[in-house]
């Protein structure tokens, strides 16, 4: 099972687990059918790896942002030194942001202030954001709703219903290797019914591996499991939706 074009909107090579064997990965992706990734900051420090791998791998580009379990650490001046790296050219998106109640690593307060400063930094900066919701689908939508952004629900954990008003609101769907988990019919119950031309596939990566490697370090070259399962839901071809999906993400970046 070998694919080609494979897009992976959100990954996290910039992470420590990569540390011993970051290059060699990357190289071996690109070898592998992976045509792009877009890896994700999750505070500043993440953010700058972001962009020094974006410059380093022709096929990287990065995405700049505070998420939400890293807010409560972060500074208003760290949100005030990434707004002076939107323009690097390989910068494609203000992300991951966004709300997490599942673990509420940072007080929701301030989780919402953040998200909402980035979203209209988004909007200032005319870029798509790439958003993080764990069980705060009600504000994540109260706050699309308000903003308007362009972008993408990542690693997309609602019922089908939420996914049609997130939809609604122009944005796209990313399905990672949650689909392929046993528990996995909310998931597969969207990815039936996501339009093809609103579909997005990632990896979390190093997180997030699908079945049959869950557990393992992920990397993008798993992403062929994703799609195998995603196109049977949808009885589409692998090879095709894969395509369709980069099409997408260049469409949506702008890449
Ligand atoms: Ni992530």
């Amino acid at each position: 099972m070998t694919y080609r074009n494979i897009f992976d909107t959100h990954s996290h090579y910039d992470d420590e687990k990569f540390s011993a064997d970051r290059d060699e990965v990357l190289f071996r992706l690109h070898e592998n059918g992976v045509c792009g990734v877009i890896d994700c900051g999750c505070d500043k420090a993440s953010s700058l790896e972001a962009i020094k791998l974006s410059e380093k791998f022709g096929f990287v580009y990065a995405a700049i942002g505070v998420h939400p379990h890293e807010a409560a650490e972060a500074k208003h001046r760290d949100l005030e030194e990434l707004k002076t790296l939107y323009s690097k050219e390989k910068v494609v998106a203000v992300g991951e942001i966004g709300l997490d109640y599942h673990y509420d690593f940072s007080p929701r307060s301030i989780q919402l202030e953040f998200f909402e400063k980035q979203l209209i930094l988004a909007n200032e900066l005319s870029l798509p954001v790439i958003i993080h919701d764990r069980e705060a689908h009600e504000d994540t939508l109260n706050l699309l709703k308000k903003h308007r952004p362009r972008g993408v629900v990542h690693c997309f954990s609602g019922s089908a219903e939420t996914a049609k008003q997130v939809l609604r609101l122009g944005m796209y769907i990313g399905l990672g290797g949650a689909v392929t988990f046993k528990n996995a019919k909310k998931p597969l119950e969207v990815a039936a019914a996501v339009p093809e031309d609103r579909l997005l596939l990632e990896t979390d990566c190093p997180y997030m591996a699908p079945v049959p490697l869950r557990g393992s370090r992920c990397d993008s070259s798993m992403i062929a499991y994703t799609a195998e399962k995603i196109a049977q839901v949808r009885s589409c071809n692998v090879q095709e939706l894969i395509d369709r999906c980069r099409e997408n993400a260049k469409e949506l970046f702008k890449i």
